[in-house]
């Protein structure tokens, strides 16, 4: 693998992702980071890399559903790997806009599979990023395997659950060589506060309320950004042809609990306000439609067979995370009041 297309590499995960290959001794092959830069897509989680790493990272602006466009990419770098995050990633706004979930996750992932069918002999692996929210709910029992039958609940599970579906006939039709891995929640620097954990660190920092969907029972597995990046790294070079694998931290947590324990951090490292303790704020709101109950992962095969586990608990990962917010207030102000997409327009240019 010399020349990896890493899509979605502005995003949360993706943009640790490039951090960690740069960063792996054993690759010293380049990275061509392809995003459309949505709201979500914010080059400045990479700021620094081009620069530690010369001639090894490059940024496009582009859409993966616009066919044109990724042919383009595919040949100007001479692409010889994919690993695949680039997706509309929340469940709430795959409920107020499904439409646009269909556009990145499933045509985008057909669009991507097509470039690389063409080239087939040229691409040594398609590594597929996907979730564990496929599977659909849990009760209190039991836990995912790769055997558990598809059952997504939102329009972003049913669109996440397209696309591997798309990958793994493009491996068993066309014998492109893919891999894919399904995750559980993810946490750590750089993610957008929509998502539940740094959101409820901002709001707590700001004094606002932090909405807990129902009654805060959902239960969710959690695992620090770090450990997921290794683990795709992991499966892309050494994973099984075909196959996929289930990345999961071993971290259970209701709702409530991940946030009271986000409270307890910030006073302890704040000092708790006047007005009393930050758990204060927490507001039970409207529940979530079709919200799952709980997901968990069993994480035996990609143990077993390519040695992976998590290196972060939950209570250690949980406070470099509120940590690293605390620290980097230019990364949140740029968030908060959308300079970020300016910044990105300077340099890359308007949206294709
Ligand atoms: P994110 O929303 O933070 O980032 C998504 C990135 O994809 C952004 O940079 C965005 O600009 C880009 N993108 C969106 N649509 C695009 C398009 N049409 N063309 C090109 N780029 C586009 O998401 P994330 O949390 O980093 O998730 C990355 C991947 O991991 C997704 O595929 C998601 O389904 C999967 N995943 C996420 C989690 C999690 O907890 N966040 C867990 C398991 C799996
Ligand atoms: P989220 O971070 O959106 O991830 P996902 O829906 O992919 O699991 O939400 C994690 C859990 O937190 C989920 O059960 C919904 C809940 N949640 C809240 O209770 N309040 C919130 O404001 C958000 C964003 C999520």
């Amino acid at each position: 693998m010399q020349n990896i297309l890493v899509t979605g590499g502005c995003g949360f995960i993706g943009s640790n992702f490039i951090r960690h290959i740069l960063a792996d001794p054993g690759f010293q092959g380049r990275v061509i980071n392809l995003d459309k830069l949505t709201y979500a897509g914010n080059p400045r989680n990479l700021d620094g890399v081009a620069e530690a790493c010369p001639g090894r990272y490059v940024c496009v602006r582009a859409d993966i559903a616009d066919a044109a466009a990724v042919e383009r990419v595919f040949d100007e770098y001479g692409v010889d790997a994919v690993c695949h995050f680039a997706a509309e990633s929340h469940v709430d706004r795959s409920i107020l806009g499904p439409e646009e979930f269909l556009c990145a996750n499933v045509l985008g992932t057909f669009r991507l599979l097509e470039a690389a069918r063409r080239r087939k002999g040229k691409i040594t692996r398609f590594h597929h990023v996907s979730t564990d929210e496929v599977y659909g709910t849990l009760g209190m029992e039991g836990k995912f395997t790769e055997q558990s039958p598809y059952q997504p609940s939102s329009p972003y599970s049913a669109s996440k659950a397209a696309s591997d579906h798309l990958v793994r006939a493009w491996h068993v039709t066309y014998g492109l060589p893919v891999t894919v891995s399904n995750c559980s929640n993810n946490y750590g620097p750089y993610q957008f506060p929509e998502k539940l954990i740094p959101l409820m660190i901002l709001n707590a920092v700001a004094g606002k309320p932090l909405p807990v969907y129902g009654k805060g029972n959902n239960v969710r597995d959690w695992l620090y950004v770090e450990d997921h990046c290794a683990a795709v790294w992991l499966v892309m070079r050494k994973g099984r042809e075909g196959e996929t694998y289930n990345v999961g931290g071993g971290a259970e947590m209701p709702n409530i609990g991940v946030v009271r324990r986000v409270c307890r951090i910030l006073d302890e490292t704040l000092g708790v306000e006047a007005e009393g303790p930050r758990e204060r704020l927490v507001r039970f709101v409207t529940d979530r439609p079709g919200h799952d109950l709980r997901y968990a992962i069993d994480s035996e095969k990609i143990r077993k067979e390519l040695g992976w586990e998590p290196r972060m608990d939950f209570d250690g990962g949980l406070r470099r995370t509120v940590a690293w917010y605390l620290e980097n207030t230019g990364w949140v102000a740029d968030v908060q009041t959308g300079a970020y997409r300016e910044w990105a327009r300077r340099q890359y240019g308007e949206q294709a």
